[in-house]
């Protein structure tokens, strides 16, 4: 099967040029101009923005979490992906505590393999780290190609791991040129804040933010980055919400340090004052919560300094009956929100549509730094020859308005309802695939590929 797309505006994250792409099976064979090959299928895309497919690097499919499931599966969460021009996501196994790492991958592998549309690899989430873990961490990453381990400063009692766990585990992952990723935020601080704010009877949504201000995030990131500096290992914070969690990312710099920073569009798209509507707002608890306007100026800024390198989603995705686990009680509603589908589209819109980021930056943010940072590039990640053609075919001018009566994710209402997005997928192709065409599913389930990773040693 052969694919020339003609006369697209090609853009990576390092050049916008305009250029044919012949596509060969599943990967890039050449780019070049008037390009004199024949092909299978050939795709005019003119006027069209053509760059490297979406890559998600943090989304929560099909996982139990907080007494319930998130409602994505592998199958309709990896086609909502495809719908929105990401190809590829990983995935968070969560290990159970009291049992081992590969337990959990098996239980993981045993829901995703399959069933994928698209592209898939996984962070492993190291929940209780003791002499037997430690000896999974090696195998994970040579046999399995799991080269990031994440921890949780927050969640006690199911997913938080302590100080000492931290470093020890940290040593580990350096040992075998791995990365230590976490959601920073100081969980007793948290549970302190929301015992509290039960105890008055304090229990609508707003109470969730309340609960989580944002030096519970700017703490635990400044104590994550000194862990790292100190172990020597790579860091890589998650879901970053706020200007606190940015200046320790920025401090860590002053000492030649270098931590990964990762934020996600809901923060900065949406903000903090949703939280006022009850019992709607239960729709946007996440954690961290959304913060404020300063915040998502300083996510912005922090963009363009090159401290915040990816855009992410935490698509963790609860129908509204689930969200109304926590009708009486903020700390019931499950944790998390659905974007997986609309993120490109969103951050070509607010980001560069509104002159915030170049194009070049946009492919950065959404693809490329992630392929390099979690061991995937040039397989993923751009479009060159022998890389897989990931390729999506984006029309930089198309309006159109985010509803859950036209989204393809598996939930019953919008995190974005109403919300007016310039630019558009039009056809996605998932190597050397036409994946999605104007709305249209041309693969089938089980198309989507397991990516080992490699070790950034
Ligand atoms: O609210 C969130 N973020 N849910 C998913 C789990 C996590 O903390 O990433
Ligand atoms: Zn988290
Ligand atoms: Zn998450």
């Amino acid at each position: 099967m052969s694919i020339l797309i003609r006369n697209g505006r090609i853009v990576t994250a390092s050049e916008d040029y305009v250029a044919d792409i012949y596509i060969e099976g599943e990967t890039v064979h050449s780019i070049g101009k008037n390009l004199p090959m024949q092909a299978d299928q050939i795709i005019d895309a003119g006027g069209m923005v053509v760059m490297p497919g979406g890559i998600d690097p943090h989304v929560h499919l099909q996982m139990p979490f907080m007494g319930t499931w998130s409602s994505d599966s592998y199958e309709t969460g990896t086609l909502a992906a495809l719908h929105g021009g990401t190809t590829m996501v990983i995935d968070f196994v969560l290990q159970t505590q009291g049992k081992s790492l590969y337990h959990a991958l098996e239980a993981w592998r045993g829901r995703s393999d399959g069933n994928c549309y698209g592209d898939y690899s996984f962070h492993i989430a190291v929940t209780d780290y003791n002499n037997d873990t430690r000896q999974e961490i090696g195998s994970l990453v040579e046999n399995e190609g799991i080269t990031s381990f994440k921890t949780f400063m927050a969640y006690k009692g199911a997913l938080m791991i302590d100080d000492g766990q931290m470093v020890d585990l940290m040593q580990e992952v350096k040992r075998h040129g791995g990365m230590v990723t976490v959601h920073a935020t100081n969980g007793d601080m948290i549970d302190k804040l929301i015992a509290k704010h039960r105890a008055e009877g304090k229990l609508s949504p707003l109470y969730h933010y309340l609960s989580q201000p944002e030096v519970t995030e700017a703490e635990a990131s400044g104590r994550f980055a000194d862990m790292a500096h100190y172990t020597g290992v790579q860091g890589y914070i998650v879901h970053m919400t706020c200007q606190g969690a940015l200046d320790a990312v920025r401090r860590a710099t002053f000492r030649n340090q270098k931590v990964y920073a990762e934020t996600c569009i809901q923060y900065l798209v949406l903000d903090a004052s949703l939280y006022e509507k009850d019992p709607e707002g239960a729709k946007w608890v996440m954690s961290p919560p959304l913060r404020q306007k300063k915040d998502q100026e300083a996510l912005w800024a922090g963009i363009d300094q090159g401290l915040v390198q990816l855009v992410a989603t935490d698509h963790c995705p609860f129908t509204w009956e689930q969200k109304m686990m926590g009708k009486d009680d903020f700390s019931k509603i499950p944790n998390g929100h659905p974007a997986i589908e609309h993120r490109m589209e969103l951050l070509w819109s607010e980001g560069v549509a509104k002159g915030r980021i170049s194009a070049n930056k946009y492919v950065e943010l959404s693809s490329a730094n992630a392929a390099r940072i979690f061991g995937m590039y040039p397989k993923k990640g751009c479009i060159a020859p022998g890389s897989d053609a990931d390729i999506v075919i984006f029309d930089p001018n198309e309006r159109h308005t985010l509803s859950a009566k036209t989204h393809h994710m598996n939930v019953d209402y919008s995190a974005y309802e109403g919300h007016e997005v310039q630019g558009k997928c039009k056809t996605v192709i998932l190597r050397g695939k036409v994946a999605v065409d104007e709305g249209k599913v041309l693969i089938e389930k089980g198309y989507g590929q397991y990516v080992k990773r490699k070790a950034m040693k």
